[in-house]
């Protein structure tokens, strides 16, 4: 993958690089379209990663469906699909972790401890291999954006991180990978979770300005359905990802829900 990347920038050829762990859907085609539009070349990569899942979590059930994947990046014109395999990116030996120092003590970083210093890992890994110009991902995972944007500030890696607006099905549900896990009846309590940002963004809209208040009623309107269990709704500064108690300015809602034993996350903007 090194070499090809060498020679691509060797002949004057830009790359723009969609890192992913499969399982594609319109969510990850719609950031392999914006890559397509800013780079010559674009490569994307495929690795359920096991360093960002804990003890606990999902990774062997993860879904994967390869080729599918292939067949999709085909359609959607990506040159090249860099399809690691777990014994290449972490060789036995393998001891060096990227970690940040605060972004992962907010929201996620809470209840998966492991998740962002898996993820910097990896992405700091996959650059180093792609070495691309622009990289492009989903604002779904908005803590993850922000936590790519400082490392890649912090370690001068010189690629302009693009984040890519979140998909959605109809209903408003986030696309994600793991909403294959959800049944049928568990579909309306999903897509509470982006019905509670809107009624917070139409609350802020109208005045509001407490964060506590808009939390409380994205809160009993998410428990109002049976099947939900919040594990955080946060009102938050866009960059540092601190609560902000009063909304005098635009902020990030963020809200990690889960439902039956899916774990879903959505954010919006809220601005007053
Ligand atoms: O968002 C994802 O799919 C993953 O966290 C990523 C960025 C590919 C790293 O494994």
């Amino acid at each position: 993958m090194r070499r090809r990347s060498r020679e691509l920038k060797a002949g004057g050829r830009s790359i723009a690089f969609v890192p992913t762990m499969g399982f594609l859907h319109e969510g990850h085609l719609s950031l392999m379209r914006e890559g397509r539009r800013r780079c010559d070349v674009l490569v994307a990569s495929i690795f359920v990663n096991p360093a960002q899942f804990g003890p606990s979590e999902d990774f062997a059930t993860y879904p994967r469906n390869m080729e599918r994947d292939i067949a999709l990046s085909r359609e959607e014109g990506v040159d090249i699909l860099f399809t690691p395999d777990r014994g290449e990116m972490y060789p036995p030996g393998f001891q060096t972790y990227v970690q940040l120092e605060q972004l992962p003590h907010h929201l996620c970083g809470l209840s998966r401890p492991v998740f962002f210093r898996g993820v910097a890992t990896v992405v700091s890994k996959l650059f180093h291999i792609v070495e691309p110009d622009v990289a492009v991902f989903g604002e779904k995972d908005y803590q993850q954006l922000m936590v790519i944007r400082r490392m890649v500030a912090d370690l001068d890696l010189g690629i302009d991180v693009v984040g890519g607006p979140t998909v959605r099905e109809q209903g408003g549900l986030a696309m994600s990978s793991r909403n294959a896990y959800l049944t049928a009846r568990q579909r309306p309590a999903a897509l509470s979770l982006n019905r509670a940002l809107q009624q917070a963004a139409g609350m802020v809209a109208g005045g509001e300005r407490e964060a506590a208040r808009v939390v409380a009623a994205a809160r009993d309107l998410i428990e109002s359905f049976a099947d939900t269990a919040i594990d955080y709704i946060a009102v938050v500064d866009p960059e540092t990802l601190e609560d902000v108690p009063v909304i005098d300015r635009p902020v990030r809602m963020a809200l990690a829900v889960k439902v039956g034993a899916t774990r879903l996350i959505d954010n919006l903007a809220l601005v007053p």
